[in-house]
């Protein structure tokens, strides 16, 4: 089980590229079930994920095929509509082939994701959505059976705004008869890029980005071809590993309004932040200690993004002042804050409150990662820490960052990956 050993203390300094989005390549390679040929999508990051979203599509009988970075998905032999437990356990995306599948084939068998780190992860709305759009399902053993002739548009209404919810809604309401109206819809960048690439396919779609969706389906639609958009939670990521190391960092291939509430609020603590066309420089002079604390509530896009919850808490453990910390998207995402508290941190936990006190300095422990977020923001802590982290279970950060530390020590950070047990002492060892 890979490991990094981070020393803490470099400024970064440098300029280091954001690759593609793994929430938008994601929904993009299940799309792909909607048309009968190939789909090309570049700028492709290598993620443990996207790995596995690959096994899924070619267990079905899709021919995946990866060259440098853009993957081609061939669907013109899919006769398997099932996605299995085995890989529905390892990512939960999975279900984002739901969609298409009942809308092409009118066939699905999809394995229930079952809960995760972060909290229980229900989707009763994506199949809420399928059965008004005239899906017959059942539930048993773990499994949806999803059945249905042609689709039929409709008009509905979320309970609550999802993310591949709204994705599952869009790819099926793209193949349906007629017009579906879809409300109280997620507004995410990842829902839009796709969104457009369904309307390149021959779908009609209005108003995506916003919280009403309307959709013409089509019966038919045609592969597509598609650079996947910058990631925006690894230009945050970046971003925060800057300013709590007090560095100077360039990011290439980065949309500034795609991290609109992450830059103000990181403006708001006194971090400079300079946006310019595909680049957001960020610098931190004085270092974390010069920043202010300042409040964040996670919200649904454009709110700030629970994805960015544990990396702005690392930066909160280190600034000037007090910080509340309010967690309104899933029920359990402060596992980090133990891990935190290991290394010096003053947090404490109210619910879906943390109440952070800034402290002069973090110290060096052997962490462990539980989940992709939570490990992003216990790396960011350590860069910051006084002597040798070693954080554990890194593969919760390979599923949703490519060559995460290799960005980081081209910035200067003094980080590695090693596997199983390090030859040196680690810290806290006897
Ligand atoms: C997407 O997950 C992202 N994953 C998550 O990123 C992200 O944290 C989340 O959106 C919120 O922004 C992908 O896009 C692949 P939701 P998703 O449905 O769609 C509740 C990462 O780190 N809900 O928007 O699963 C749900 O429990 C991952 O990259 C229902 O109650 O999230 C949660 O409380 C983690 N019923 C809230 O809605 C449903 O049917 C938002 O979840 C669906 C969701």
């Amino acid at each position: 089980m890979d490991k990094f050993l981070i020393r803490g203390g470099a400024r970064l300094k440098g300029t280091v590229r954001v690759s593609g989005a793994k929430n938008s390549a994601l929904p993009l390679m299940a799309c792909s079930l909607l048309s009968d040929g190939q789909s090309v999508l570049k700028g492709v990051p290598q993620l443990a994920d996207i790995h596995t979203m690959g096994r899924l599509l070619e267990n079905m009988g899709a021919r995946v095929t990866r060259s440098g970075g853009a993957v081609t998905v061939d669907t013109s032999g899919v006769r398997n509509f099932e996605a299995p437990y085995d890989l529905v356990k390892t990512m939960r995306a999975s279900v984002l082939v739901l969609g298409p599948l009942v809308a092409r084939f009118g066939k699905a068998k999809v394995s229930l994701p079952g809960g995760c780190a972060i909290g229980a992860r229900p989707i009763d709305q994506h199949l809420k959505v399928l059965e008004a759009l005239g899906a017959t399902l059942r539930v048993e053993h773990g499994y949806v059976y999803a059945e249905a002739g042609r689709l039929k548009g409709c008009r509905f209404t979320f309970d609550i705004q999802t993310v591949t919810g709204t994705e599952n809604a869009l790819m099926a309401a793209a193949c349906a008869e007629g017009t579906t109206v879809l409300a109280n819809c997620a507004q995410e960048p990842e829902v839009v890029e796709l969104a457009e690439v369904l309307a390149s396919m021959g779908a009609g779609i209005e108003g995506a980005g916003t919280e009403r969706i309307v959709v013409t389906g089509t019966k038919s639609l045609k592969p597509f071809a598609r650079t996947v958009m910058p990631d925006r939670i690894e230009t945050g990521t970046l971003l925060i590993a800057a300013a709590i190391t007090g560095g100077d960092v360039m990011l290439e291939n980065a949309i500034a309004a795609h991290s609109s509430a992450v830059v103000a609020k990181l403006a708001a603590t006194g971090v400079q932040v300079e946006n310019g066309e595909s680049t957001i420089r960020v610098r931190a002079p004085d270092g974390p200690r010069s920043l202010r604390a300042a409040d964040v509530e996670t919200q649904p896009y454009p709110g700030f993004a629970t994805d960015m919850q544990a990396q702005y808490m690392a930066l909160m453990t280190v600034a000037s002042g007090t910080s509340v910390i309010s967690e309104n998207v899933f029920e359990n995402r402060f596992m980090h804050v133990q891990e935190l508290v290991r290394m010096g941190a003053d947090i404490r936990i109210k619910g879906n409150v943390a109440i952070v006190q800034g402290v002069p300095r973090l110290t060096s422990a052997p962490v462990m990662a539980t989940d992709l977020r939570a490990s992003a923001g216990l790396v960011l802590a350590a860069l910051v820490a006084d002597g040798e982290s070693v954080v554990d279970r890194i593969y919760h950060l390979d599923r949703g960052y490519e060559g995460l530390e290799k960005k980081l020590a081209t910035l200067g950070a003094m980080i590695e990956r090693f596997a199983g047990r390090w030859p040196g002492k680690a810290p806290g060892d006897a």
